[in-house]
């Protein structure tokens, strides 16, 4: 439902090349990675690269893959209370869709050399971050269909043009979540839809919750570009593609008319349509806000750190038999072999 990432091919191109030097100058591998980045080639698993491309995929792979997790728990506190079967079939599938993101994207990691037992360490010490809108609580159902709607409509806008990230396996990892993705966003939609245009209880409810995820989903497109520290190499190396401001107004340019539609009010008073740029405006955004929840002082932090705790060590038994079915199915193939 929204637009292909525009084409900075070109531009990208031409800045990374300026970026990356004369060649001549660096040794036959940089170069080689160097004109890779140039023609906007992909980088796979056994190419050589620089350490800082390697260690800022990792970072950035893994905190996308513990979003994915993290971010089935505000939903799935909903699973036993959802509406309706139907309701709660969707649900149930969706919040299966990001624990197999979270899958999808280990793996991605784990390409790097990373491993995924480190990466859940790092998770679970608080040394490893996840996306800050994780960390907001889910009092009402349209709670549930808001984050469908805004939650997953922002990540398909900050995702799609992932899919042309330089990095192979992390680029073909999102082609396909980007697919599930978008079912997200219209399941969302449509309880929100149905909710709207339900009785007035109903509507107040889906207000009440679009007023509390508006603007933790507008800082979700991360500081502004002029405070973002990892924005410019990354953009450099074609991980990141368009920046956090206008990745920020794309989505508020696309979700606005959606609110009109629903018969719902913005709950920004200073969003109003510039007729001379087609772009909405939007009013200030709250940063320290933004920075006390990526600090660890969110309304959930501390209890979405614990249940995934609590859900990895309920889990060793799994992970253990698994190993044991591993190593028990790896005998009797070479004993077959033998
Ligand atoms: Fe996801
Ligand atoms: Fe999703």
């Amino acid at each position: 439902m929204y637009t292909q990432s525009m084409d900075l091919d070109a531009k990208s191109a031409a800045a990374r090349l300026s970026a990356v030097g004369t060649p001549g100058a660096v040794s036959p591998q940089q170069a080689e990675f160097d004109a890779k980045m140039a023609a906007d080639r992909k980088v796979e698993a056994r190419d050589w690269m620089p350490e800082a491309y390697r260690k800022t995929l990792v970072r950035q792979i893994s905190q996308h893959a513990h979003s994915e997790i993290v971010g089935m728990l505000p939903e799935g506190n909903w699973i036993t209370r959802a509406p309706s079967l139907r309701r709660k079939a969707i649900l149930l599938a969706k919040v299966q869709d990001e624990g197999g993101h979270g899958l999808y994207l280990y793996a991605a990691a784990e390409t790097l050399g990373t491993s995924r037992d480190d990466m859940i360490e790092a998770l679970h010490s608080g040394k490893a971050k996840y996306s800050s809108i994780f960390n907001y609580p889910t009092p009402t159902w349209a709670d549930v269909a808001a984050i469908g709607w805004l939650v997953d409509g922002a990540a398909i806008m900050n995702q799609i043009p992932l899919c042309r990230c330089t990095y192979g396996p992390y680029a073909r990892a999102m082609i396909r979540i980007c697919k599930e993705e978008s079912f997200h966003q219209r399941q969302g939609f449509e309880a929100m839809l149905t909710l709207a245009q339900g009785t007035p209880a109903q509507k107040k409810m889906a207000q009440d919750a679009l007023n509390r995820w508006w603007w933790p989903v507008v800082m979700m497109f991360g500081p502004s570009d002029k405070d973002s520290i990892h924005s410019t190499q990354t953009m450099q190396w074609g991980i990141k593609r368009i920046s956090n401001d206008e990745l920020r107004q794309r989505f508020i340019d696309a979700t606005v008319p959606q609110i009109e539609l629903l018969g719902l009010t913005v709950p920004d008073p200073d969003c109003k349509l510039d007729p001379a740029t087609g772009h909405y405006s939007c009013g200030e955004i709250d940063w320290a806000e933004f920075w006390s929840v990526i600090a660890g002082d969110g309304p959930c932090n501390r209890e979405r750190l614990e249940t995934r705790k609590r859900a990895y060590a309920n889990g060793a038994w799994v992970r253990e038999a698994a190993m044991a079915h591993a190593r028990k199915q790896q005998a009797r193939e070479q004993a077959q072999a033998a």
